[in-house]
């Protein structure tokens, strides 16, 4: 089975040909980062043009480096929410519009199951498992016992981790999108320099808060231009990462006991970052745990997890073909 997934919902537009659930013959990934980079955030109008403009080439450029036709296709999955409806809804018609052309089934994929299960495009972990999917919209504990079967059990109350990641760097000037950018400017950087704040980390709670932290490193940011000082931006940004990544190791430990499970899984952008691969997996081997991370391309948004949980929702029924009337929806539930 040949599945052609299809990614619009924020500033990447992605295609990616999958085969048999395991087997992927092409994952292309167009980026704005250029479009948006100026503004130090995504423009959503600016989004939807362009996504508007690439996704055709980019479906097709997919199919080519598959070496497939849409006729080798047997079915497409789309993520139809959440995120920027604009760039949303380029994506689903398109679908769409294949679909009724072809006689394809077309299923609609939310793109928070499109990161939980992009770790199947590497490996099968068995259900039941725990997962961590940290993005620049969310920052969501999920319990996940089948396919389809998820529960949400810790969330944000305000900003999400890779939003943090993203705000810092606008404030240290080190352009969009941030997490990468801190990361590479930390590298050199003292991770104990400033003492920024661990939130809600008491027991029992399994919210996450980063507004508290963002907020630390801004009036660190002034204290020191009040003082015609500057603080060392590598220092600054490898404090802030190491203060983030002990909030979600440490959450996603205690969310594990509680719930007593032994398989974790930590996807979404933020899981691109090596400092906190690298410490989950040092921090799970310590304490018996089992850890499965996707590969970064895997991690950061992409086409390829939207087919595998396009192909593993269809083959196990726990979703079905709506080539007519499937809507975008930006806020759309987990
Ligand atoms: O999953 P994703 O590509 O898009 C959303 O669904 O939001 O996540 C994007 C987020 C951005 O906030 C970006 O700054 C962050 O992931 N990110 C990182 C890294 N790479 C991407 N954060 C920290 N370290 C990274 N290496
Ligand atoms: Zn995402």
């Amino acid at each position: 089975m040949r599945v052609l997934g299809i990614e619009t919902s924020c500033d990447e537009t992605a295609a990616a040909v999958l085969e048999n659930g395991d087997r992927l013959l092409s994952n292309v990934i167009w980026s704005q980062h250029e479009v948006h980079g100026k503004y130090g955030g995504i423009v959503p109008e600016l989004a939807g043009r362009r996504h508007v403009e690439t996704v055709h080439l980019v479906i097709e450029e997919a199919l080519r480096q598959a070496d497939v036709t849409l006729e080798d296709i047997d079915l497409i999955g789309v993520t139809n929410g959440p995120g920027l409806v604009v760039s949303l809804l380029v994506g689903v018609n398109t679908a769409k519009a294949l679909g009724y052309a072809c006689n394809l089934p077309v299923v609609g994929i939310n793109h928070l199951e499109g990161h939980l299960l992009a770790i199947m495009l590497q490996e099968p972990v068995a259900f039941p498992f725990l997962a961590l999917i940290v993005s620049g919209g969310h920052t969501d504990l999920v319990r996940a016992d089948a396919v389809g079967d998820y529960k949400v059990i810790g969330r944000t109350r305000d900003d999400a981790a890779g939003e943090s990641f993203d705000k810092v760097a606008k404030m240290l000037g080190l352009g969009y999108p941030g997490g990468p950018l801190i990361e590479r400017a930390g590298r050199e950087g003292n991770a104990a320099a400033f003492d920024f704040p661990r939130s809600m980390m008491e027991n029992g709670n399994l919210d996450f808060s980063f507004s508290g932290l963002k907020s630390a490193v801004r009036r660190l940011l002034e204290k020191y231009e009040a003082e015609a000082r500057t603080p060392s931006t590598a220092d600054v940004a490898a404090s802030f990462q190491e203060a983030a990544v002990d909030v979600l190791v440490a959450k996603l430990f205690q969310a594990a006991e509680r719930e007593n499970l032994k398989r974790l899984v930590l996807t979404g952008g933020v899981a691109a970052n090596g400092r906190l691969r690298q410490r989950l997996q040092a921090e799970s081997e310590e304490r018996g745990y089992e850890c499965f991370i996707p590969r970064p391309v895997f991690c950061t948004d992409n086409a390829a997890m939207i087919a595998a949980a396009a192909y593993n929702k269809y083959r196990n029924h726990s979703v079905s073909s709506d080539v007519l009337t499937l809507d975008a929806s930006s806020n759309l539930a987990f």
